[in-house]
């Protein structure tokens, strides 16, 4: 199962409709994207918390409303053709392409809340879309965060969560190794592409939880991890990875 990370991103602006819709008619199966809540509430594709990198403007998503973060383009920083795409919701995401791909979402977090989750906030937003889109087999939530993914779990055990993470010791500790799927219990695994073995793999199955490693650009390394059994990859260039899986 290949997914587009942030849609076909090295084809259109990431996170935007256009990279999205590449995805679908190439045929690819699954998209990752990255999501906020935006001042007024409503749930916003994006990778970084801010405009700065793709729409040239220092606005914080998080303390910005809905038609505020609109009044920008985030397309010609990628490419001039691209003049004029707007950081879309998630729910428009869900309307374009509906139950066509499944969806990889991954919630960005804000510093550290141990709390339950919280009406109208992120996670509980995030369920009632899913929900109201009737996707809920179409859908993975991700995080690096242990404390997103428990609260999210505490609300939707019929929607799966992945755990994010890194080996590299250049992390903070606490998204280092995976530990903290302890404390969240995913059902999916999402390393870094490069700290997967045969033998972890392997393991994970054993426990039940699948593999999905992120973010693989090179044939060779998508054959390896395919051999090694894992359930799914997520890359930037998907068109080239499920040719060459196929
Ligand atoms: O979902 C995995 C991957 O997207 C995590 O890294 O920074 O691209 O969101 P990032
Ligand atoms: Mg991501």
């Amino acid at each position: 199962m290949v997914f587009g990370h942030r849609g076909m991103s090295t084809r259109a602006p990431e996170n935007t409709l256009a990279a999205f819709d590449l995805i679908v008619q190439d045929g690819i199966p699954g998209i990752e994207l990255d999501i906020h809540q935006c001042a007024t509430g409503e749930l916003v594709v994006a990778h970084d918390d801010t405009l700065s990198r793709t729409a040239g403007v220092d606005l914080k998503i998080r303390e910005t409303s809905l038609s505020a973060i609109r009044e920008h383009e985030v397309g010609s920083w990628f490419d001039p053709q691209f003049t004029g795409e707007k950081v879309p919701t998630l729910a428009e995401v869900f309307e374009l392409l509906g139950g066509k791909v499944v969806y990889d979402i991954e919630v960005k977090h804000y510093g550290i809340y141990w709390g339950p989750p919280v009406p109208g906030g992120t996670e509980a937003t995030l369920e009632a879309l899913i929900r109201h889109h009737s996707l809920t087999d179409k859908c993975i939530v991700s995080s690096f965060d242990p404390l997103v993914l428990k609260r999210f779990a505490q609300l939707a055990r019929d929607i799966p969560t992945a755990l994010i993470y890194s080996n590299s010791r250049k992390v903070p500790v606490t998204v280092r190794r995976g530990r903290s799927r302890l404390f969240c219990r995913p059902e999916i695994l999402k390393p870094y592409h490069a700290d997967v073995t045969e033998r972890f793999v392997r393991r994970q199955k054993a426990r039940g939880r699948q593999v999905i490693p992120w973010t693989v650009a090179e044939p060779e390394e998508a054959r390896r991890l395919s051999a090694a059994g894992v359930d799914g990859l997520i890359s930037r260039v998907p068109d080239l990875i499920q040719s060459v899986l196929a």
